[in-house]
């Protein structure tokens, strides 16, 4: 059960997202009605967040249609029509109806104007423009920026199938991460030596330091499992989740895990789930050298500049004493609390 069984090395994996970033139906042929992005085929938004999504016609053919498509991100050749528009109507398809629009800026608009961006709007879309025969499309890849953490069952370690990662992430405020999410955390500095589910099936982990207990002697790299048996196999999971409404404070003092909920309850809060303390600490630059508990029973504290007298901990992270019994009064508690602006 080490971390080397089957390990395989996937530098392959690095890169095929570059190379579905933007392309028309036919490799070779021009564009001929649509501007092919020439700076920049990734947009990148917060949870929460609108995005426009560009595509621009060159010239405005006498009869069209516009049509937007998400790739699925687990099987690329199924798409999901977002909108269909002949120029004067637009056709909703889904749910998207709530959050999908064509922006229309000037006649050769047809970009993608999505509003409150959630954590399973990101990956490919397609805008196609279908004009009898010579249809043609760009791709437009969306990311949420956000974090990438490892978790663990408060049974232990490989405790999830993938089916139970899944839903472990959901729990904590986050999704399973997609292999381009776990990899862009890596390069930010996430070392686990521990094999984590992400959201395609397949299983992985972030090396940093190779040493003979974790990684060996492999140069640094995301070590693959490849893809491994959804209901019968069991390990960790890397959660990715994004910016939040509210955020995560601390109230100090030796207390029981009740004794922490009840101290947020009191402040009109609740115990922080582990996808909004790492989000606090990400993005609003939470750091505290006290332990507190979370609402999955956890102990944790983020720490953005290491320091000796803070436990010594080498590096920025959210740091974790696991799952201490609930009776030991012993640590703070992390709250969180949504403020209404108005
Ligand atoms: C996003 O779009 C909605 C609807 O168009 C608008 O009400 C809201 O203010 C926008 N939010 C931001 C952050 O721009």
């Amino acid at each position: 059960m080490h971390c080397a069984v089957f390990m395989v090395v996937t530098i392959s994996y690095f890169f095929w997202t570059d190379a579905v970033n933007h392309y028309n139906k036919d490799e070779n042929k021009a564009l001929k009605y649509l501007i092919e992005p020439p700076v920049y085929a990734e947009i990148k938004a917060r949870r929460g967040e609108n995005a426009t999504l560009p595509c621009v016609l060159r010239t405005v053919p006498s009869h069209y249609r516009v049509k937007w498509s998400k790739v699925d991100s687990l099987n690329t050749a199924a798409k999901n029509i977002v909108l269909i528009s002949n120029g004067h109507e637009v056709k909703h398809y889904g749910t998207w109806q709530s959050k999908a629009s064509l922006r229309r800026m000037h006649a050769l608009d047809i970009s993608l104007r999505l509003t409150k961006l959630e954590l399973q709007d990101c990956g490919l879309y397609q805008c196609e423009l279908i004009n009898g025969i010579d249809d043609e499309g760009v791709t437009i890849t969306l990311s949420i920026e956000g974090v990438v953490f490892p978790y663990q069952s408060s049974h232990g370690r490989y405790k999830f199938t993938y089916f139970d990662a899944k839903k472990a992430c959901a729990e904590q405020d986050a999704t399973l991460a997609t292999y381009t999410q776990l990899y862009r955390e890596w390069t930010d500095g996430l070392e686990w030596c521990n094999a984590g589910w992400i959201n395609d099936g397949t299983v992985h982990y972030p090396i940093l330091n190779p040493r003979p207990s974790c990684g060996k002697d492999l140069p640094p790299g995301i070590r693959s499992y490849g893809p491994r048996d959804k209901t019968k196999e069991h390990y960790d999971a890397f959660c990715f989740t994004s910016t939040t409404k509210g955020s995560v404070f601390f109230v100090p003092g030796r207390l029981t895990f009740l004794e922490a909920e009840h101290a947020c309850k009191e402040k009109g809060a609740s115990l922080a789930l582990v996808g909004q303390l790492y989000s606090s600490w990400k993005f609003l630059g939470l750091e505290r050298c006290d332990g507190g508990w979370l609402q999955d029973g956890s102990v944790r504290f983020p720490i953005i500049t290491p320091k000796k007298r803070c436990g010594g901990v080498p590096q920025p992270g959210v740091h974790s004493f696991g799952f201490p019994k609930k009776t030991i009064s012993s640590y703070g508690a992390y709250c969180y609390i949504v403020i209404n602006d108005h």
